[in-house]
């Protein structure tokens, strides 16, 4: 089976979460853009959503889902969103879509963080596959890669992208994050850091992975 089916399963997995006249939290990427076609078949049913990103925000549109603010609301029965990589502690690195400032914003508000993942995605030591997507208020980006450097990262500027927030992202290369929840503090502590996409101090509470043998749900 191949990864797209596998996201697909987690997608689709993911709508027994959905209940009628939910606002639903959406978050952003290739997987979420499964859950957002399969949401498509509750749109009578459900109140709306609160989109991570101006792509979710347009696709949920397209599947005639109302998008409400954040600011509209003052809590979230679900989030669903997707990760690039997660820990059997069910923490992630997010932000491989460079949506990872609105991700942690919109996942805060959620009772229930749904984390739809392919396989793949699963490790035992966030960083040992992915970098870490660290987003910079643009001034600062030669400080804050210094920084990074300090801390033993190799940071990477991703050229030519500009978040939602008009911000850049530095992709940290060799990180081995193995305390995430200390390290997610000590980036956020750094002058010149929006977010970083280490998902720790506030992890996922649900799991989804597609996998092979069909759609595995860990609470
Ligand atoms: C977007 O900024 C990310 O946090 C995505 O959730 C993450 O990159 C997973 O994306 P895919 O579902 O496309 O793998």
């Amino acid at each position: 089976m191949d990864q797209l089916e596998m996201k697909k399963q987690a997608a689709q997995a993911a709508l027994q979460f959905v209940k009628p006249d939910m606002i639903v939290g959406v978050g952003s990427g290739s997987t979420v853009n499964c859950f957002i076609d399969a949401l498509g078949s509750m749109a009578d049913q459900i109140k709306g959503a609160v989109a991570a990103s101006k792509a979710s925000e347009e696709l949920l549109c397209k599947q005639g889902i109302e998008v409400f603010s954040a600011n509209d609301v003052s809590s979230l029965d679900i989030y669903v969103d997707g990760a690039d990589e997660i820990n059997p502690q069910k923490m992630m690195i997010k932000g491989g879509g460079a949506a990872l400032t609105r991700e942690k914003i919109v996942a805060s508000l959620a009772k229930n963080f749904i984390c739809i993942v392919d396989s793949s995605k699963q490790v035992d030591v966030l960083g040992s596959t992915f970098p870490l997507p660290v987003e910079v208020i643009p001034m600062a980006r030669s400080q804050v890669a210094r920084k990074l450097v300090a801390l033993g990262g190799s940071p990477e500027w991703r050229e030519n992208v500009i978040t939602d927030n008009g911000n850049v992202i530095l992709d940290v290369h060799n990180f081995n994050i193995l305390n995430p929840v200390e390290m997610e503090k000590e980036l956020n502590n750094v002058a010149g850091v929006v977010t970083n996409g280490i998902f720790a101090l506030n992890a996922a509470n649900t799991v989804i992975i597609g996998t092979p043998d069909g759609a595995k749900i860990i609470k």
